[in-house]
């Protein structure tokens, strides 16, 4: 399927629920495969891919070089401040410069729209590698984790407690086009932005996802097969942490929350997580929690999307 061939991905909206069927297997084929045989697949020999970082990663960083090298590509790592978008260069001078001599650009920064400014210049393939509203390529990685410990995503019923940030307006999307359901249990002032779940809401009128969003975490959390969190204040967000802290403590994953979910239900979190804050340690070093699998397909998941819409 060429469906993604060129495409930027900046929300995880520019996928059809086809298109993540073919990507979801596609992972797993590779993910079998590479576990086999080692790598012999070499789809980006002779390309490169800035992954420009902005903000602090271990995880997107460090999966994203291995990844390219293991497709056989070359990693051009740009890495924090002055890296790249310094010294009052514009979005425009910079994107110019760097497709001349990469394939893709892979880029975490702030704003939404310093990603779109991005892809509105480049003639290459822009991946969001996280930015203060979407982080499509962790979803990715969410949606393979489930599917491997719960063999499907329609109509498993899934939840998301804590701040309604870019997980969440991601989640969203991502739940809408697997046909999973999603309930978001969050504090009042912190919801999912409108437009997400719009983008999501539109995408479930085909899929027949329930997408809902809830003030109650335990409401959250029933019938859940999956619980999903994230920390609380997000990178940009740290002087606000103690304020945070009172505000969202009534939505930690604890042993109590995780009881009202379903029985055999599962833990997920992006990491790094805020041991003791936003999810205790029995529930995310328990038996339950699939914290680390979720961590190492994002290796997996980048690799299938990176031969996605570099052809
Ligand atoms: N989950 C995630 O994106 O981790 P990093 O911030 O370490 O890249
Ligand atoms: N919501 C978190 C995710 C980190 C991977 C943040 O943006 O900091």
């Amino acid at each position: 399927m060429e469906g993604l061939r060129g495409h930027d991905i900046l929300t995880l909206g520019e996928f059809t629920p086809d298109l993540l069927t073919f990507f979801l297997e596609r992972v797993a084929i590779q993910k079998r495969a590479s576990i086999a045989t080692g790598a012999n697949y070499r789809p980006l020999a002779g390309k490169s891919v800035a992954v420009i970082m902005l903000k602090p990663s271990l995880r997107t960083r460090v999966s994203f070089e291995v990844g390219i090298c293991r497709l056989g590509g070359t990693p051009i790592m740009l890495i924090g401040e002055g890296s790249a978008f310094s010294r009052g260069e514009t979005v425009q001078d910079t994107v110019k410069v760097l497709e001349r001599y990469v394939d893709c650009i892979v880029l975490r920064t702030f704003a939404q729209s310093h990603l779109e400014e991005v892809a509105l210049h480049a003639t290459v393939p822009v991946i969001n590698a996280l930015s203060d509203d979407y982080h499509p390529c962790q979803v990715l990685a969410d949606l393979v984790t489930i599917r491997e410990r719960k063999h499907r995503l329609t109509g498993l019923n899934a939840a998301y407690v804590g701040d309604g940030n870019n997980m969440a307006n991601t989640l969203l999307i991502g739940a809408a086009l697997a046909g999973m359901n999603l309930t978001v249990g969050c504090p009042e002032g912190h919801e999912p932005l409108p437009e997400a779940l719009e983008r999501a809401r539109h995408i479930a009128e085909y899929t027949g996802s329930v997408l809902s969003v809830v003030r109650d975490p335990a409401a959250a959390v029933a019938d859940a097969e999956v619980v999903i969190t994230d920390t609380w204040a997000s990178m940009g967000q740290e002087e606000e942490h103690a304020e945070r802290v009172k505000l969202f403590t009534p939505y930690r994953v604890d042993a109590d929350l995780m009881a009202k979910a379903a029985p055999g239900a599962i833990f997920l979190h992006c990491l790094p997580a805020h041991r003791g804050e936003e999810v205790t340690d029995e529930v995310i070093d328990s038996k339950i929690s699939a914290v680390y699998d979720e961590a190492e397909n994002r290796l997996h998941a980048q690799k299938a999307l990176l031969t996605m819409v570099m052809g």
